[in-house]
């Protein structure tokens, strides 16, 4: 979906979402516990420096933003970021497109947590890993990019999900498998939090 699909869902997207996790619908069964996750382990960082990658609504920043960390984030959508800054006034929100990097003043900064949900999905694997590396470069010695989204361990674990889904499932989005994206980054860690989706924590080491 490009960013104008984004700016069509965005007056919706809460509501949509929240239903589809409450009904343990793929592709968000488990966005609730995904987001928690993440949450607290930003805030049990004593570093507050936040960046968001694609952070929709602010669905999660706004919560973190409530708690007193200085958050930052890109986003394509301009509808997005226009709910999201209704949330985070004093935010430090940019528009752009993630899979052609980041915005100069996003580059400037180091992040106690970096947090992507529900958004990596849109891009190709080797999309991914060049962000990765990008976002390692800006992330403080001790912090962690916290990487929330439909997730698996093995492809053959995804493949199962996605015969059982049947038409529902969606060939347009690339999820991460953990096993694959480890012989990039052999540090980082996958818990599965539902059948489809899960938390990818990576450090610097
Ligand atoms: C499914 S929403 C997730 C929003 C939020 N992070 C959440 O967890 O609810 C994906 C978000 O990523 C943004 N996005 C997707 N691809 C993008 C890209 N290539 N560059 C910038 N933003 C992108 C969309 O505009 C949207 O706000």
């Amino acid at each position: 979906m490009n960013n104008v699909g984004f700016d069509l869902w965005a007056d919706d997207y809460d509501k949509s979402v929240g239903l589809s996790d409450e009904e343990g619908v793929y592709p968000f069964a488990g966005y609730r516990d995904v987001l928690n996750k993440i949450y607290a382990g930003v805030l049990s960082h004593f570093g507050k420096v936040v960046l968001d990658i694609g952070f929709g609504t602010g669905t999660l920043t706004s919560k973190l933003y409530e708690n007193g960390c200085e958050i930052y984030g890109q986003d394509f959508s301009d509808r997005m970021i226009e709910l999201a800054y209704e949330k985070m006034p004093k935010a430090h929100l940019f528009q752009g497109d993630f899979s052609v990097g980041l915005a100069d003043e996003l580059t400037q900064n180091k992040y106690d947590s970096i947090t992507a949900t529900y958004s990596l999905h849109h891009l190709t694997d080797v999309q991914k890993i060049d962000l990765l590396h990008l976002l390692l470069s800006l992330l403080k010695d001790d912090g962690c990019i916290y990487i929330g989204d439909v997730g698996f361990t093995t492809r053959k674990d995804m493949e199962d999900c996605k015969i059982q889904m049947g038409n529902k499932w969606d060939d347009d989005e690339i999820y991460f498998i953990f096993d694959e994206v480890k012989i990039t980054f052999p540090q980082i860690e996958f818990e599965q939090l539902s059948y489809c989706a899960g938390v990818f924590y990576l450090k610097n080491q």
